[in-house]
């Protein structure tokens, strides 16, 4: 071999063994090292699905948690936020958290009764008289009573989130006394108090997915709805409706309800912090939702595209009598136990 070949060959071995150990000629220095900074695969990912618009209070409260998280376990636990239904509707979510599939979702009170028919209590109309006496319910042997009916089923339930009190919209007549319900048709959540609250006044109901109620009220598949002003006013149902009547007949809120195996197997310094973001993101999103409802009601009479009607004492009294049998009919399959709680804090 002539010397200069030979020359060659060893600079060549040389180049080739350097970029093999991974040198790279004056980088190493001015990389910065964090030593806390977690790689992506040992990050730990909660997906979190949920059926309403970003700009609602369950959206809002989903992102100022992730922040939270973030924040608080020095990125080590990431929550993916999946809204409008875009990953599971409320219909497939709970099976999805129970497979594992997803790690936490916050169904409303009454897409919870398909789990278990306690939580129908939540949906009895008139049982709360104002948002204190909802927050009382939840945070005492109600709350904890729905909560332990989860445990068996694969989830845990670690928040109770507001959004607020329904009001009801139509498109054929002013709803002001129970008479004016007779022959309309209403879209409900999946539940069968809210089923029998309509039948007790006369009107029709079909349970539809709250994707698709918009489209439900413009192609007059239902007449009418209930739901917050927040819902109302994101999904523009006010839009495609006539009358809307501030009734606070009933209650939304949500569970917020995690995978129980997935729960218990995280570390417990990160399951603590992101514990410690919920608690921070349940006390943010309950005074935020009480305003973002105030505003948005200003907001939806200031486009003057629906006409509103607030009930007065003596018609609320009409409607309660209506709905009054429910109470009854209902005891049993909720649990006696509970809808004498919520009938009993009526008259504390
Ligand atoms: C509805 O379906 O009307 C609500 O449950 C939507 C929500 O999650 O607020």
């Amino acid at each position: 071999m002539k010397p200069i070949y030979g020359t060659f060959l060893i600079i060549l071995f040389g180049l080739v063994t350097a970029v093999l150990i991974g040198f790279r000629p004056g980088l190493s220095e001015s990389l910065p090292v964090d030593h806390e900074q977690t790689g992506l695969r040992d990050r730990i990912i909660i997906k979190f699905s949920h059926v309403v618009a970003e700009n609602t209070p369950k959206g809002l409260a989903a992102e100022h948690f992730a922040r939270l998280v973030k924040q608080k376990t020095n990125d080590r636990v990431e929550i993916q936020v999946f809204p409008n239904g875009m990953l599971y509707s409320e219909n497939t979510e709970a099976e999805a958290l129970k497979r594992g599939d997803i790690q936490m979702i916050a169904p409303s009170f009454s897409n919870m009764s398909n789990i278990d028919p306690a939580w129908l209590v939540m949906d009895l109309p008139f049982a709360f008289r104002d948002q204190a006496a909802v927050d009382e319910a939840l945070n005492g042997t109600v709350g904890e009573a729905l909560f332990q009916t989860v445990e068996e089923q694969n989830m845990h339930g670690v928040a109770f989130w507001k959004n607020g009190f329904k009001q009801m919209t139509s498109n054929r007549n002013p709803l002001v006394v129970p008479e004016d319900f007779r022959g309309q048709t209403f879209r409900i959540l999946p539940s069968k108090v809210l089923a029998s609250q309509f039948s007790a006044l006369g009107a029709k109901t079909v349970n539809i997915p709250f994707n698709e109620v918009y489209r439900s009220l413009q192609n007059g598949i239902v007449d009418g709805q209930e739901n917050t002003i927040s819902n109302i006013y994101t999904k523009r149902l006010y839009l495609v409706q006539k009358y809307m009547t501030i009734s606070n007949h009933g209650y939304l809120g949500y569970a917020v309800i995690v995978n129980k195996p997935f729960w218990e197997r995280m570390p417990d310094d990160l399951r603590s912090a992101v514990q410690a973001a919920m608690v921070e993101t349940t006390a943010w999103i309950n005074r935020e939702t009480i305003a973002m409802n105030e505003r948005q009601l200003r907001q939806i009479r200031e486009s003057g595209a629906i006409e509103i009607r607030e009930l007065t004492d003596e018609e609320r009294k009409r409607w309660a009598e209506a709905v009054q049998p429910i109470y009854k009919r209902y005891r049993d399959v909720v649990g006696g136990g509970l809808v004498d709680q919520v009938i009993k804090m009526q008259h504390q």
